[in-house]
């Protein structure tokens, strides 16, 4: 391995020194010594290099100036490059006007973000895209920096914009039912307190909290599970606990129970009172 790479490296030194002894023989001296060079650039541009040089990114690390700026005037006329001379192959570098985001090629990432921009983003997140689109909501009709304005991956609190639905309430909550992408689909895990559905719920929070049966110590969540509008059966965790009789006569549990909030008949009540 080391033997063929340094035999390389002598068959490379070769080909150079031929090279150097063929241009030589024909390139007149005064040529060679005003060829332009990269850091010959700054002689006469202050400007460009500086910017490069503070936040060039991969303009400075990974391509020169001339790599660029091929040729110069009077010689060559048009020497600023067209962004596709390089950036081809995806979504993104379809965008018709790099400049109107990319504003300064020697700042390529100091971004100017005005306008609306949406497809423009999507270009780059479309999974976020699609799911917009897929949960129709007001959210969908405004653009993607109407929320994340000015810096790109900014990201605003909801509170910036609505108020909570209680004073319980808070911005770290927010997200314990809803996605800023969707929105309207409400969902919610099993340690969601009942405090936050009294929002909007006062009865059915105040007659649970009244209620002396077993029901009463049970999470409003315990009972509708996952997502907003779920609503059990009673035979969901009781099954027919009566004789067949009894449920065939009275098929509602209500008839005799109530409703789930406000529980009748249960076993202490039924009791006689005193014992
Ligand atoms: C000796 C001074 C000098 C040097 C060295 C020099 N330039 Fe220039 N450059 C100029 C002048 C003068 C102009 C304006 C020419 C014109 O507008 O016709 C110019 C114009 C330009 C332009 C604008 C062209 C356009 O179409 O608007 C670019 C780009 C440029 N130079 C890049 C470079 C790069 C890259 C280097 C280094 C490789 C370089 N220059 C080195 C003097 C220089
Ligand atoms: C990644 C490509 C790229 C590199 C690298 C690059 N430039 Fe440029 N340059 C551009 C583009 C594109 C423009 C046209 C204006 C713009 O978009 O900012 C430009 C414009 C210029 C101009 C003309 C400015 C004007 O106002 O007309 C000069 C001068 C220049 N560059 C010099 C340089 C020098 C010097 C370097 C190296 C230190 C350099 N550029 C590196 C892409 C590049
Ligand atoms: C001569 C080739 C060339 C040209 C022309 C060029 N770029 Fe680049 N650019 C590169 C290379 C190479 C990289 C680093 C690898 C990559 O990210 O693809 C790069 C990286 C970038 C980056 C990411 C910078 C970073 O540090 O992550 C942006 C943004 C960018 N280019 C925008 C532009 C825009 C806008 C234009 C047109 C004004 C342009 N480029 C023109 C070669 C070029
Ligand atoms: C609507 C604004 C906008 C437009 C228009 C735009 N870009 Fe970008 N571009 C961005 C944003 C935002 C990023 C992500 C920057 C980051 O990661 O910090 C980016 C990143 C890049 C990158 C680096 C990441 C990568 O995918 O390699 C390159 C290269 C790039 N853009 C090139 C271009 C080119 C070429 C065009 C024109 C065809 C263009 N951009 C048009 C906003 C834009
Ligand atoms: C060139 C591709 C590109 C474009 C265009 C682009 N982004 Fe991004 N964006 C990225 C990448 C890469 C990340 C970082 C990785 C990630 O978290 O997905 C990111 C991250 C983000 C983040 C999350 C930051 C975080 O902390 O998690 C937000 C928000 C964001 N972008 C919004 C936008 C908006 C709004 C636009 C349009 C103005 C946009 N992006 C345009 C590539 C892009
Ligand atoms: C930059 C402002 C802004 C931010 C940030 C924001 N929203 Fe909105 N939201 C709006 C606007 C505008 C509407 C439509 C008008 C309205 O209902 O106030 C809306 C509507 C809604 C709607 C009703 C949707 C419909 O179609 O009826 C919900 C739910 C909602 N937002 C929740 C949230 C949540 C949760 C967050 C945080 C993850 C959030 N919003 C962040 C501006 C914002
Ligand atoms: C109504 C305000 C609003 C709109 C409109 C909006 N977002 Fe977001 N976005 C947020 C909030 C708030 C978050 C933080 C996560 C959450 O609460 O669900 C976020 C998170 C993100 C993230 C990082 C987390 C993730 O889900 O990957 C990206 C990337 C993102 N948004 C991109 C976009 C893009 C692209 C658009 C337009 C197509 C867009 N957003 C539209 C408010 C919004
Ligand atoms: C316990 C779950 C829950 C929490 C926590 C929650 N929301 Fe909601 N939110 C809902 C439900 C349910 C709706 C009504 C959806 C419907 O009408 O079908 C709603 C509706 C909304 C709406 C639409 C307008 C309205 O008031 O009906 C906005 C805006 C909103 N929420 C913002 C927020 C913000 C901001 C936070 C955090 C401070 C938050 N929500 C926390 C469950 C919750
Ligand atoms: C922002 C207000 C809001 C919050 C917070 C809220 N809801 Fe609702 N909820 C509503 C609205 C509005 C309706 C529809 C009422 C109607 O259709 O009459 C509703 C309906 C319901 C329904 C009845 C569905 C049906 O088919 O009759 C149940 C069950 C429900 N919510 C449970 C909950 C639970 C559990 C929580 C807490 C995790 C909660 N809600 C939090 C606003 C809210
Ligand atoms: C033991 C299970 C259980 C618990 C705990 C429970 N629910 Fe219910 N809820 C039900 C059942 C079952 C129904 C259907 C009506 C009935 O048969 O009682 C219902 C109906 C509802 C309805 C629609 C009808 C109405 O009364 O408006 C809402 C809204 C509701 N519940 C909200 C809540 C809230 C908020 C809490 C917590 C404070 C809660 N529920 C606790 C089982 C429960
Ligand atoms: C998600 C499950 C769930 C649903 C739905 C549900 N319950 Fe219960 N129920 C319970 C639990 C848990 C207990 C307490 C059991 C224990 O501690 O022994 C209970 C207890 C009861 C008791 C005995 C109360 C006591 O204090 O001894 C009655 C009666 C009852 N449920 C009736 C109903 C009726 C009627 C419905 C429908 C309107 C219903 N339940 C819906 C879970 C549920
Ligand atoms: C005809 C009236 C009636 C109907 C209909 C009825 N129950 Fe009951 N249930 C009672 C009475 C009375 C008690 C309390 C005495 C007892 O323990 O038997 C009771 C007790 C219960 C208990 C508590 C049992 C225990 O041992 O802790 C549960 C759970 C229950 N019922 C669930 C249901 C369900 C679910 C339905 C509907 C499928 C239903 N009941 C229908 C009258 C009824």
């Amino acid at each position: 391995m080391r033997k063929s790479q340094g035999w390389q490296v002598l068959v490379r030194g070769a080909l150079v020194v031929a090279a150097c002894l063929v241009l030589g023989a024909v390139t007149p001296v005064h040529a060679q010594a005003t060829a332009l060079q990269n850091s010959d650039c700054v002689k006469c541009h202050e400007a460009q290099p500086q910017q490069i040089e503070a936040k060039g990114m991969k303009h400075k690390t990974a391509v020169g100036c001339m790599d660029c700026h091929v040729g110069h005037p009077p010689k060559v006329s048009d020497i600023v490059p067209k962004c596709s001379m390089c950036h081809v192959g995806n979504p993104h570098f379809e965008l018709p006007n790099c400049g109107q985001c990319h504003s300064n090629a020697h700042t390529p990432l100091e971004l100017n973000l005005s306008g609306d921009l949406k497809a423009e983003c999507i270009t780059c997140h479309a999974p976020i895209g699609q799911q917009l689109t897929a949960n129709p909501s007001a959210h969908n009709d405004v653009a993607c920096n109407f929320c994340h304005a000015d810096t790109h991956g900014m990201i605003p609190e909801c509170v910036l914009c609505h108020k909570p639905h209680s004073q319980e309430m808070t911005q770290k909550d927010c997200a314990s039912c809803h996605q800023a992408h969707k929105p309207l689909l409400v969902t919610y895990d099993d340690k969601m307190p009942s405090i936050h559905c009294a929002a909007c719920h006062g009865t059915a929070y105040t007659q649970l909290t009244a209620n002396q049966s077993k029901h009463q110590s049970l999470a409003c969540v315990y009972c509708h599970q996952d997502k907003h509008k779920m609503v059990p059966l009673c035979s969901d965790c009781h099954g027919t606990p009566h004789a067949a009789g009894i449920h065939q006569r009275f098929p509602s549990c209500g008839e005799c129970h109530n409703i789930a909030h406000d529980l009748n008949n249960w076993p202490a009540q039924a009791q006689p009172k005193g014992k």
